[in-house]
């Protein structure tokens, strides 16, 4: 059964509809991930499960029950939001004990709690400190506390890392997998960040202009995108699409032609049941991290532009003759010339095709 239910959910600005019709379930004690492009609307479905903003129309169902129109107090839900407005002026404590004092609850009871959420976090020595004293990680771990205490049905994170830097995102990323492990509780969670969706995500919902594009588990999406838009969403770098034809349809897969196949023709796998007929314009997927450079037996002749050394890895950009670049994420430190010629093959994972309208086939 679903613990947390969006039915039909519709959101209208004045006459600007940014939520078309959302439905959606989430499993109690599920870590659910909203993930899509600016303004797509990903704040404001959370801000509507809070009860921060109203419906236009649909509903929100919250452990069996109906809390459209129930004040966001009520709702037992906690939100923690990018920035964290801390009081500056308040202790630690004082911070993460506000919202408990405010509903007057009795003081050894918000003492327990506050003990236990910063024992969670690991901030039990900073209680007495002022926010001033303490680091950004530090800070949002109090952001956290204070949603913590309120032992809320569900917490709702709208991008909470995205003011720290890389090395607090990755330390912190991993300390919120750990609340979701301890606490066992239902997490929705909103990031443009596609480390962060892929590996806290039981499922990740993908939006675009107020409408889900896909819903499912993080490989799924990411082996199975629906269409180009989750295709080229999810996974980083972008996904390369070339537009080409189809030559032969066989059970085992759908033949395709480019010009910059070596040899002509690739066969991808089908995944769909969708109709695809002999001649029709197609996309293909190539992931850049599939790609391997100097394959024996290359899929691609390509030419070499622009080669960006990593570290660990180089991103190199190659024209494929219809004037598309092509992205690899080759291992080490290739020595790739621009202008050089570069026979590219397919190392690992398959090819994604796309038909016209950009559905999976
Ligand atoms: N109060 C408002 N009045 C009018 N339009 C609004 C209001 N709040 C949000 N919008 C519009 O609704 C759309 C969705 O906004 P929302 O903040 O939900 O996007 P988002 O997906 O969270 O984007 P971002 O990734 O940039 O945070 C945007 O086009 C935004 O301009
Ligand atoms: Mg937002």
């Amino acid at each position: 059964m679903s613990f947390l239910k969006l039915e039909r959910v519709i959101k209208r600005f004045g006459s600007v509809t940014v939520i078309n019709g959302v439905s959606l379930e989430v499993k109690k004690g599920e870590f659910v991930v909203f993930v899509g492009p600016s303004g797509c609307g990903k704040s404001t479905l959370l801000r509507m499960v809070a009860g921060l903003e109203e419906l236009t129309d649909g509903d929100v169902h919250i452990d069996g029950r109906i809390v459209t129109t129930v004040e966001p107090a009520d709702r037992e839900v906690s939100m923690v939001f990018q920035s964290y407005a801390l009081y500056p002026h308040m202790s630690v404590f004082d911070n993460i004990a506000f919202g408990l004092k405010m509903a007057k609850m009795p003081p050894d009871e918000i003492r327990k709690r506050v003990d236990e959420a910063a024992r969670i976090l690991q901030i039990e020595a900073l209680l007495d400190r002022k926010p001033r004293q303490l680091s950004g990680g530090q800070r949002q771990r109090v952001a956290i506390g204070r949603a913590i205490v309120r032992h809320p049905k569900i917490f709702l994170f709208d991008e909470p890392l995205s003011n720290l830097d890389a090395d607090l995102r990755t330390q912190m990323r991993v300390e919120i997998a750990k609340l979701h492990r301890q606490l066992g509780v239902t997490m929705v969670y909103v990031t443009h960040d596609q480390i962060e969706a892929m590996t806290l995500a039981d499922r990740i919902v993908v939006l675009r202009s107020g409408i889900v594009e896909q819903i499912g588990a993080p490989t799924d999406l990411y082996d199975r995108p629906a269409n180009t838009f989750v295709a080229g969403f999810i996974g980083s770098p972008k996904m390369n699409f070339l537009r080409a034809h189809v030559k032969a349809v066989d059970p085992q897969g759908i033949t395709v032609s480019h010009e910059a196949f070596s040899g002509g023709t690739v066969l991808a796998p089908r995944s769909s049941a969708r109709p695809i007929e002999v001649g029709a314009p197609v996309t293909i997927g190539l992931r850049p991290e599939n790609l391997v450079i100097g394959s024996a037996n290359p899929l691609l002749e390509l030419v070499a532009d622009v080669s960006e050394n990593l570290g660990g890895a180089t991103q190199v950009y190659a024209a494929a003759p219809d004037g598309g670049v092509v992205t690899i994420v080759a291992n080490g430190r290739p020595k790739v010339g621009r202008g050089e010629r570069l026979p590219v093959g397919l190392g690992s994972g398959h090819v994604y095709l796309f038909d016209e309208a950009g559905q999976s086939i």
